[in-house]
């Protein structure tokens, strides 16, 4: 044994390393556990059953992990409470000395105490979370990505709205007013027949629909909007009107809202709000739908824009696509105006009237099968 060695060892370093690994275990198995319960969080929110059960299976793959990655930590702690013993005895020996004494010590993985760590902590971690797992599990590779469920939250939004300091009115989709299908559908049927009647309107914009379903009769009308500009702007237009007591403006991600925290409404009245989404989404928009529904409620979607278009937002929709979405999870279309008079179709006041031959608008009534 050379005299660096005979230094080195004295200086502490195994114990100092022993213990630093078994440090590095902790806090890696501990990462490894937060991203178990994270996935499972995620499982609960997937897009799709299939979805579901892959994040499930990958989290009880990263609990595996976790729990393998805790007893390596428990091994590593043994290993170093021997090098500890060790150091004590050694730090003072001759060189010499020294050699002898590690020529008559077992390695360390050789020794009673840490084997025996090692095999019921092992046991204990496979017992608890049903098997073993020293490698990290890949991944899965889920149908909708993760990112989809925040896809909706794009900055695309935010900066469409601080164009000019604010979105101009009547530019863009904004329309300027209550948009005509919601005018028109108000005037044919009472929406807000009992009293304390809630209604919903994702994607607000300027909340004019909003302020009209207040004014229709719905006492609580929540409009959402993504974009901090977007709230501001509506914020601002509706702050003149007599009905503003009855429109809450919240400044959030429609796919956030959750069901037993911010309520279900009667009425949630989608109007340019799905075209406005990317396509990955829509399956997830039509869950949050059905979740944000009140037993009895209804939902109207304004299908707009239905032509040819590649792209967008907005993306081109039809009364088939946004059927695809709703009836699968219980959904029954209970009135499909896809006839409507070319005056009552959306369009922004500054658009001729023949636009919307090409970009038409059907209005569908949605309500819960009864053994839903
Ligand atoms: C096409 S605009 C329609 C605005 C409004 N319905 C109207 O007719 O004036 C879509 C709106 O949805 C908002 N938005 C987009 N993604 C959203 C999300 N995930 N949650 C809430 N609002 C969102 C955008 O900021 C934008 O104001």
């Amino acid at each position: 044994m050379d005299a660096a060695v005979t230094q080195l060892a004295r200086s502490g370093a195994i114990p100092f390393l022993c213990g630093s690994a078994a440090g590095c275990f902790a806090l890696y198995s501990a990462k490894v556990a937060a991203a178990a319960g994270e996935w499972r969080a995620v499982s609960v929110k997937a897009a799709t059953d299939m979805d579901s059960a892959l994040c499930t299976s990958h989290s009880v793959a990263l609990d595996q992990h976790a729990a393998s990655c805790c007893a390596l930590t428990a091994t590593s702690v043994a290993s170093t409470v021997e090098a500890i013993v060790d150091y004590r005895n050694y730090r003072h020996c001759s060189q010499e000395k020294l050699a002898t004494y590690f020529a008559t010590r077992r390695p360390f993985f050789a020794r009673r105490s840490v084997l025996g760590t090692a095999v019921v902590s092992l046991a204990l971690s496979a017992s608890l979370v049903g098997g073993f797992r020293l490698m990290a599990p890949q991944q899965p590779l889920l149908r909708h990505p993760l990112w989809a469920s925040h896809a909706g939250a794009s900055p695309h939004w935010e900066k469409l709205w601080g164009q000019d300091g604010s979105l101009p009115k009547g530019s863009r989709f904004d329309v300027a007013g209550e948009s005509l299908p919601l005018t028109a559908e108000l005037k044919r049927r009472n929406h807000a027949p009992r009293d304390g009647m809630t209604a919903l309107v994702p994607g607000c914009g300027r909340a004019y629909d909003a302020l009209a379903l207040a004014r229709h009769g719905f006492d609580k009308v929540v409009a959402v909007d993504l974009s901090p500009a977007a709230c501001e702007a509506a914020r601002e237009e509706i702050s003149g009107s007599s009905w503003s007591g009855g429109v809450q403006v919240r400044c959030g991600d429609f796919f956030a809202l959750d069901p037993a925290r911010d309520g279900t409404y009667d009425l949630i009245w989608d109007n340019t709000f799905l075209c406005a989404l990317e396509p990955e989404v829509r399956e997830q928009w039509a869950l949050q739908m059905k979740a944000l529904l009140a037993p009895g409620g209804e939902i109207i979607t304004c299908v707009f824009p239905i032509g040819e278009r590649e792209g967008g937002p907005p993306f081109a929709m039809s009364v088939p696509l946004v059927r695809a979405l709703l009836e699968p999870i219980g959904f029954e279309a209970t009135l499909v105006q896809d006839q409507l008079p070319l005056e009552e179709q959306h369009r922004r006041p500054g658009d001729k009237l023949e636009s919307v031959l090409t970009r038409g608008t059907a209005l569908v009534t949605w309500r819960l099968r009864s053994q839903d």
